[in-house]
């Protein structure tokens, strides 16, 4: 009798399984070609001479850097073009039951044209979206092809570098004619919504079953919280069941939290006070380019955690949706964004052209896709759109122009007068309508550097939360300005740096360029790495921390930037083609800057001592140290006291000037007199070797950093040796890097120069990794 219960169980087992959907990744063997005609789209089409990949693929990181190159500098200087992709696939036993078959972009850049069989099944502009197609009536029985147009000719279309080609994952999802559609569950304060396809006309039951982290069943009455400590996250099974049979599952993953941003007392999560440590990340991951890779996201992700960061804002577009699972079980909140620009342009070929026609599409699309996370905890509906002033003829602007604009001070003509509803004003309340049409549960801001409340999307009264860019020294009037409305810098700080370079004296702060109308340049091409160098718009990290730890009604802030990324490499133009604003070099080594937030926002006893210890001798030279969990600092040369330092509540920092004599600098810390960490940095003699060490392992990527050091180890900082890569044994060098925003190596060659001693070599699959130099000992490795 039981046995025969067992079997009767498993059958009915098998039978849901078959009915159930079936979703696989898409992204193997697709053929590419960097050229274009219309043929391309066609199903007989012979593309045996084409180059076989995989996506996500980004062809323009493959190329070299141009001043030619319509992108420009701001746009990372690198090719576009018209690609194409072209992929085969089969599909059997079709329309058993009349089933439905979806393909799913997560991101394509840009303007997409899908086509099936030779026919075009959909065409989507914004390359930041997620979209998906219904391709049922263009399958076959048997062979089939798919075809993407992705055309990024129309240049400038970024102020960043944006990338080219499906640079995110595809999926093809195969489900009974009954099933939930795309994006079609949503959870919510304990309830589960489902928005589901019946063509049958059938009755169908919806059932939701909550799992928790590890799968299995759960109440959720007194519920686990989500919090940045403790990432707990559970999943809603959701089934459709029709005629006794499961038809369609679905998995959610979702969380609990409550938060509150108040305009008195900042931001609160699960009744805690604390500040958003956040820093808004552009989708580029250095020498991989725009491609999504998770092993590269990963190490992104887990540097800025380890630094003390809590919170991304997403700038200034969708992310990839693995960055919010990440951030999900990562424990990082998230500032989910979706434009740069609204019906004003910024560049000649940006999504402005599209706004009219695609904005209610693309904002619906991102809070139906991201409503579930619970890292997501604001929506941001735009940054610095030039709807913040009445006039701004963006239509004519260049890219220049426009940033000039966006950076100059604006008189009250451009402002919103009082009782008026302008159209800026309109607009931003008809966006944030469409926003909360799909979400109520989270508020919605954008990024203003119009602080003043004329601003007219402050003057729609739609924002939940007023965030500026920049603008610190205006904050003490945000209560008088916007009385009852909670505060947060969704943008802030902006300092220049590059790893490794230090201008002395470091008390001098450098603004570059002198002001945001003049041209600026300088022949190092570098930026100062002591917390000494910022544009004029914005300030150094200590400056805008300072204000947001002691203010309390400021929620927290999102620095300019966490990482370097291609494109906008202010202050100076080409040869210079990726950002000096990040907290760590494109090449994924912090500066300097990292361990100051690293001092404050974590617990873990730390010393961070620089510059290096090679100059010339009699040479000034200032040393700096961040620390935390001690009372003072001891600086010695050679053994010998330079003082005693401390910092006080508004310092962040502690310096000597001193003497450079070759030897040793030591710093020590201590609490109550006793010693909490060490540092010493010793002048490195001449260059001898190559050093490999594991920077970052993931699944399928190797991050190994190259460095340049001396006979007894100590690391060159001067030197720029170029290192040869090779790999073997199945291994493969798909990237190189070094964190100068000028070099003209390419990114994806297997060579690349030291700079400041070291530079990064990534590495897919395992095998041996060898580097060489021709005046250094060469070095090996084992990748496992
Ligand atoms: C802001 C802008 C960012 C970036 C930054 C550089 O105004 O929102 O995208 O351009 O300036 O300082």
């Amino acid at each position: 009798m039981m046995r025969k219960a067992i079997l009767m169980m498993v059958a009915w087992l098998a039978v849901l399984a078959v009915q159930a959907r079936e979703r696989v990744n898409f992204d193997r063997d697709w053929c590419f070609l960097l050229a274009d005609t219309a043929r391309m789209a066609q199903r007989d089409y012979d593309d045996a001479f084409w180059r076989r990949l995989d996506v996500p693929h980004d062809w323009a990181i493959e190329g070299d850097f141009h001043v030619s190159n319509p992108s420009g500098a701001s746009g990372g200087a690198l090719p576009g073009g018209v690609g194409w992709y072209r992929k085969h696939f089969a599909i059997d036993n079709l329309k058993v039951n009349g089933e439905k078959f979806y393909l799913e972009f997560d991101g394509v850049y840009m303007n997409s044209t899908v086509y099936v069989n030779g026919r075009e099944v959909g065409y989507r502009p914004y390359g930041y979206s997620s979209f998906e197609y219904d391709i049922t009536p263009y399958v076959v029985e048997g062979d089939n092809v798919v075809a993407v147009r992705v055309d990024n000719s129309d240049q400038p279309n970024s102020r960043w570098y944006s990338g080219c080609g499906i640079y995110r994952h595809v999926w093809l999802t195969r489900t009974h004619p009954i099933h939930v559609k795309h994006w079609g569950v949503y959870v919510h304060d304990g309830k589960v919504e489902v928005d589901y396809e019946n063509p049958t006309g059938q009755k169908v039951k919806v059932r939701n079953m909550w799992l928790d982290r590890e799968g299995r069943p759960t109440s959720i009455r007194r519920p686990h919280l989500w919090s940045c400590d403790d990432p707990y996250t559970y999943k809603v099974r959701t089934q459709l069941i029709s005629g006794g049979e499961v038809v369609d599952e679905v998995e959610t993953v979702t969380g609990f939290r409550n938060f509150r941003f108040d305009a008195k007392t900042g931001f609160w999560l699960n009744g805690r006070n604390m500040k958003l440590n956040g820093v808004c990340e552009h989708h580029d991951f250095g020498c991989l380019g725009a491609a999504l890779n998770e092993d590269a996201l990963h190490r992104k992700l887990s540097r800025l955690k380890a630094m003390g960061v809590n919170a991304i804002r997403s700038s200034h577009n969708p992310p990839a949706p693995e960055l919010l699972a990440m951030c999900d079980t990562m424990g990082l909140i998230v500032m989910d964004e979706s434009f740069d620009m609204w019906r004003r342009r910024k560049s000649a070929g940006d999504y402005a052209r599209f706004f009219d026609e695609w904005h209610e599409r693309d904002l619906t699309d991102l809070v139906l896709r991201d409503r579930n996370h619970p890292s997501v905890l604001m929506w941001s509906i735009g940054n610095e759109v030039l709807e913040q002033w009445s006039s701004a003829e963006a239509d004519t602007l260049t890219l220049e122009q426009a940033n000039l604009i966006l950076n100059a001070g604006h008189d009250a003509s451009t402002l919103a007068k009082d009782g008026e509803m302008s159209v800026q004003s309109l607009l931003t309340q008809h966006l944030a309508d469409i926003v909360r049409r799909y979400d109520q549960t989270r508020p919605i801001t954008a990024g203003c550097n119009e602080p003043s409340p004329g601003n007219h999307l402050f003057k729609s009264g739609a924002l939940d939360i007023v965030g500026y860019n920049y603008h610190h020294q205006w904050v003490k009037d945000v209560p008088r300005d916007f009385p009852d409305k909670p505060f947060i810098f969704t943008e802030s700080v902006s300092a220049l740096q590059t790893r490794g370079y230090y201008r002395m004296p470091s008390d001098k702060v450098y603004v570059a360029p002198e002001e945001w109308w003049k041209p600026y340049t300088d022949p190092s091409f570098m930026c100062s790495s002591y917390d000494n160098s910022r544009v004029p718009w914005g300030s150094t990290h200590e400056e805008t921390w300072d204000v947001v730890k002691h203010t309390p009604y400021v929620g927290g802030q999102f620095i300019w930037t966490g990482f370097d990324y291609i494109g906008e490499p202010t202050p100076y133009g080409f040869p210079a083609r990726s950002s000096y604003f990040g907290i760590i070099d494109l090449a994924g080594f912090p500066k300097d800057s990292y361990y100051m937030y690293q001092s404050e926002w974590t617990q873990k006893p730390m010393l961070h001592l620089f510059p290096h210890w090679n100059w010339q001798e009699g040479q000034t030279i200032d040393l700096w140290a961040y620390y935390n969990q001690a009372d003072e600092v001891e600086l010695f040369v050679n053994g010998r006291s330079q003082g005693i330092r401390r910092k006080d509540d508004h310092t962040y920092h502690v310096a000597w000037r001193v003497t450079y004599e070759p030897g040793e600098v030591k710093a020590v810390s201590r609490k109550d007199g006793k010693t909490v960490c060490e540092q010493t940095i010793r002048t490195a003699g001449p260059a001898t070797a190559i050093r490999l060490s594991v920077d970052y392992q993931g699944h399928d990527l190797t991050f190994v950093s190259a460095e340049v050091v001396d006979a007894q180890g100590n690391l060159c900082p001067w030197a720029e040796d170029q290192i040869c890569f090779t790999a073997t044994g199945g291994a493969r060098v798909v990237g190189t890097d070094n964190g100068c925003q000028t070099s003209m190596e390419r990114f994806t060659a297997p060579k690349r120069k030291a700079f400041f001693g070291r530079c990064l070599v990534v590495v897919k699959g395992g095998g041996r990794l060898e580097a060489v130099s021709p005046m250094l000992k060469t070095a090996k490795m084992v990748i496992e």
